[in-house]
């Protein structure tokens, strides 16, 4: 059996747009076991940055194009994870994520992945009514599952069911990594019965949960984001809307992320933080 490039068994859950690099290397230096990246279109025009070694996350059906991608990034990754969970309108468009039913199809692609790299392979799916065929699948080409035990329609809300994951658990010798609504109060109990788990909503705007739950002190804030995304120029867009993620939780957040969602400059949203919320620690200053 392969050995999965995990550090510990606290891993950053793939989330698109929140998981940038900058949120990445965070996330990494204050001890998550692994990042993933969020779901990548080997067609995507968008710089892809790996210095984090993460899990790169495909979505994708196209073998040929699948083939290429690995090719090119293989070196850069720590370990490939396919998504067939996604429940957004453009999956459905496409036919990608929690939409790929079709048990051949989604056996092609594992098997194009497997035979294109030499690094671990995962998926990551939900619960429906074929993610015990799934498993099977998963069997003759992947290194570890992940299960996510909410149903397409239900999205990202309503309770996730954890005894259909602890059957999918019971079901497979392949290890298994645990997502759905894991807090600081609940993970050691997941722990028991998974053998991974993954954090993510909770993480959001708050890398330092990895370092909590791993018993180590960190304390990164906004302004340790900011100097890595100067460092690999990510938009202004991208400061603005994890400047938001960071004021969760804090004193006057809703006010203070209504100010920051109007802002158009850097300049502005420090200004913001420094003058209107005095004692404001976001910014790190
Ligand atoms: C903003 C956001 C983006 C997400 N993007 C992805 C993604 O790109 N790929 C994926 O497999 N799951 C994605 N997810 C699902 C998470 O990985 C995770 O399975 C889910 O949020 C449940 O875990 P949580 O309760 O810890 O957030 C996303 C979730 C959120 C909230």
């Amino acid at each position: 059996m392969k050995k999965l490039p995990f550090k510990n068994k606290i891993l950053l859950a793939p989330m698109e747009e929140v998981n940038d690099i900058a949120f990445r290397l965070l996330c990494k230096k204050a001890g998550a076991g692994l990042t993933y990246t969020g779901l990548t279109s080997p067609l995507t025009k968008q710089k892809i940055e790996l210095q984090d070694k993460p899990a790169l996350q495909l979505f994708a059906t196209n073998t040929k194009e699948i083939k290429k991608f690995i090719k090119k990034y293989d070196k850069q990754v720590s370990m490939w994870d396919f998504n067939l969970g996604c429940p957004a309108k453009n999956a459905r468009k496409k036919g990608f994520g929690s939409f790929l039913k079709d048990l051949k199809i989604i056996e092609k692609i594992l098997k194009t992945i497997k035979e294109s790299t030499k690094k671990p392979v995962t998926i990551k799916f939900r619960k429906s009514n074929i993610s015990f065929e799934i498993i099977k699948i998963a069997e003759k080409y992947c290194n570890a599952i992940c299960i996510h035990p909410r149903t397409q329609s239900q999205g990202y809300s309503g309770k996730s069911d954890i005894e259909f994951a602890k059957k999918i658990k019971q079901q497979t010798k392949l290890p298994v990594i645990y997502s759905g609504d894991i807090d600081e109060k609940n993970y050691k109990k997941f722990l028991k019965d998974f053998d991974y788990i993954m954090i993510g909503r909770k993480a959001i705007g708050n890398p330092n949960i990895f370092s909590k739950l791993n018993n180590k002190k960190t304390n990164y804030n906004f302004n340790d984001w900011l100097k890595l995304a100067k460092k690999y120029n990510l938009h202004f867009r991208q400061i603005k809307f994890q400047a938001m993620n960071f004021s969760k939780g804090k004193r006057n957040s809703r006010k203070l992320r209504n100010k920051i969602a109007q802002c158009k400059t850097l300049k502005e949203i420090k200004n913001l933080t420094l003058i209107k919320f005095k004692n404001y620690k976001f910014l790190g200053y």
